[in-house]
């Protein structure tokens, strides 16, 4: 079974551009993904577009579908109407390089401002040992495919090119609080995550949480024990006085 799909997407470069209608044949069971790459076979040869997997595992393929970060190889045209214009843009918190492709370059560059894992010292590779609990917490946080949906999401930046500078977003805050939360781990990242990260930005709205394609609990399970951690040091009197006396 087959239609007549109505699409609306997102042609230019950086010195600008604008929204094309095209119409594409639609097959049952097919993503946006497949529509992308049938207007590239029959319409529109130069279309740029970032995949790879067409798995969900890549993390190259995120844009926006109807104003909606997503994965365009994991949305599923069944989910439209058959009669709905569906809108095909890029992602809006990067620069564009060149129709659906965006330059993601700021997510790299936040990924190097974070400090790697610090092993203590008198333990060898091997010698590691900690609590299932431990691993199961991390583990989480490691599906992540840097699809940076979330980054996109986050009105912090989404909507405040000049909040870029001081925060690191939610794939990056996620990151920090991994590390924080590991047993072996001895930096000390709650400051750094207030201080270096920009933590302090993050109102909770939870759209990084929303819109992950591996569901993980951003906000709920790194953001919100993060600041907490922030709030103990910092309002805790007995916590407060520690630092005072014995941090350097
Ligand atoms: Fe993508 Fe989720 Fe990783 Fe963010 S945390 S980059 S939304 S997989
Ligand atoms: Fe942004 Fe997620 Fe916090 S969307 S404001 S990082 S909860
Ligand atoms: Fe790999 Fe979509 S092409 S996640």
């Amino acid at each position: 079974m087959s239609y007549q799909g109505k699409f609306r997407v997102w042609r230019g470069d950086d010195s600008g551009g604008g929204l094309e209608d095209f119409t594409v044949e639609v097959n049952e069971g097919e993503v946006v993904l497949d529509i992308i790459h049938r207007l590239q076979a029959t319409q529109a040869p130069d279309l740029a577009v970032r995949w790879n997997c067409k798995a969900g595992k890549c993390g190259s393929c995120s844009a926006e579908v109807n104003g909606r970060p997503r994965l365009l190889c994991m949305t599923r045209m069944s989910i439209f109407e058959e009669a709905e214009t569906i809108t095909v843009t890029p992602m809006r918190t990067f620069p564009i390089i060149r129709d659906l492709v965006t330059d993601v370059s700021f997510n790299y560059t936040k990924a190097r401002e974070v400090p790697s894992f610090q092993p203590p010292k008198d333990l060898a590779p091997g010698e590691y040992r900690m609590q299932q609990v431990d691993v199961e917490r991390s583990q989480e946080f490691r599906k992540c495919i840097e699809c940076f949906l979330c980054q996109n999401t986050c009105h912090v930046v989404r909507d405040h090119e000049e909040n870029k500078e001081a925060f690191s977003g939610p794939r990056f805050l996620m990151r920090v609080a991994e590390l924080e939360m590991h047993p072996l781990d001895t930096a000390d990242r709650v400051d750094q995550a207030q201080d270096d990260h920009g933590l302090g930005y993050c109102n909770i709205t939870k759209c990084c949480s929303e819109v992950c394609p591996e569901h993980i609990h951003i906000t709920d399970n790194a953001l919100i024990p993060m600041k907490e951690r922030v709030a103990d040091r910092k309002y805790d009197p007995i916590v407060w006085l520690g630092n005072k006396l014995f941090r350097r």
